[in-house]
């Protein structure tokens, strides 16, 4: 990559609902790049529990004060052509435990070969948001369990809001 070139990195994710994981994920891709575009995938055929709109609502609130360098957008259909609209050929993920090699990996390959351009980065989860991911904290939410050590405070209201007690 050429050093001169201002570094555009695509953060992409479900974010169904954005997690303490993701916000450092995001917040560590600030840190490298330029400028960071986060994707929120819109896929109809996976039951979410917020809607794309509320989901890029969420994570544009948490960052208000980071817009000048970061937009969040929703995308459907393939991830790479989502980068490349944004001007990007980069894509970053978190990766937790060893159990998200895999599909990372295949992910990373698949993307490789839709698009040869697009480099996929991987950061290392930070130890205590290894065990969190956006289904678990459904899952503990669903059944009352108390998440605020896993998601941003807002997000424990929004749970609270969408959850019937
Ligand atoms: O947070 P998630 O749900 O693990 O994110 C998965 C995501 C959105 C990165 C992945 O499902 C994706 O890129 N979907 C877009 C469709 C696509 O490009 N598929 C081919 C590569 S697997």
């Amino acid at each position: 990559m050429n050093g001169s070139r201002i570094k555009v990195a695509v953060v992409p994710g479900s974010f169904d609902p954005l997690t303490n994981g993701h916000v450092d994920i995001i917040e560590r891709s600030l840190e490298i790049f330029d400028s960071v575009v986060v994707g929120v995938l819109d896929n109809a055929s996976k039951q979410a529990l917020f809607s794309p709109e509320e989901r890029v609502d969420f994570i544009r609130k948490h960052f208000e004060d980071k817009k000048d360098r970061l937009t969040v957008h929703c995308f459907s259909g393939l991830l790479v052509e989502f980068v490349r609209s944004v001007n990007s050929a980069l894509v970053v993920r978190g990766l937790r435990a060893i159990s998200d090699f895999d599909y990372e990996a295949q992910m990373s390959l698949i993307n490789r070969k839709l698009d040869a351009g697009v480099e996929t980065i991987f950061l290392t989860a930070r130890e205590e948001h290894n065990y969190v991911s956006s289904s678990i904290v459904k899952q503990v939410a669903l059944l009352g369990g108390d998440v605020s050590n896993m998601v941003p405070p807002e997000i424990v209201t929004a749970l609270r809001d969408k959850i019937p007690v």
